[in-house]
């Protein structure tokens, strides 16, 4: 069976209401409307991923497998692969994606205090 239905950010976006919201979890797609009402972490938060990738979101909290189990009365469909690079978790900000992060500074600095600290030292003891 491949009568899989798969869906764009564009066709989520359009579910972003109380009459019905759409959300991304693992790449599938499910319509949590129903459940607005019914979430113990409260409707806000369901609203909040609205339209996009709510995987991290999901994850973060650690939610049971009880609560995974219930996804599957909510599920529509696959997220196009095509999309899989759009996470839309983050781009609210129309910042440009830039594959890896940035170094963090203190990484780069360890180096540097490590060859100070022995530079000191051989100072007073050498
Ligand atoms: C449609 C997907 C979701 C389902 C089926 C779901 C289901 C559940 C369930 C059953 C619980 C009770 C505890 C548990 O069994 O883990 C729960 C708690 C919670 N959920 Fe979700 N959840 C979903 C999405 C989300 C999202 C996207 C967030 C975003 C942050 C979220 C935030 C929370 C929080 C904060 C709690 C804790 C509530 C508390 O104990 O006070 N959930 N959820």
């Amino acid at each position: 069976m491949s009568d899989v239905k798969q869906f764009t950010y564009d066709e989520l976006n359009e579910h972003k209401t109380r009459d019905s919201l759409w959300l991304t979890i693992h790449k599938k797609v499910y319509d949590v409307t129903a459940f607005l009402d019914e979430h113990p972490g409260g409707d806000e938060v369901l609203l909040e991923e609205a339209g996009r990738d709510g995987t991290e979101a999901f994850e973060d909290v650690g939610h049971s497998d009880e609560a995974r189990d219930m996804l599957l009365k909510m599920y529509l469909g696959e997220l196009k692969a095509s999309e899989f690079a759009k996470n839309t978790t983050t781009a609210a900000n129309g910042s440009a994606q830039s594959g890896a992060p940035a170094p963090s500074p203190v990484r780069f600095l360890m180096p540097v205090m490590v060859l100070i600290a022995w530079w000191v030292y051989r100072q007073y003891f050498a």
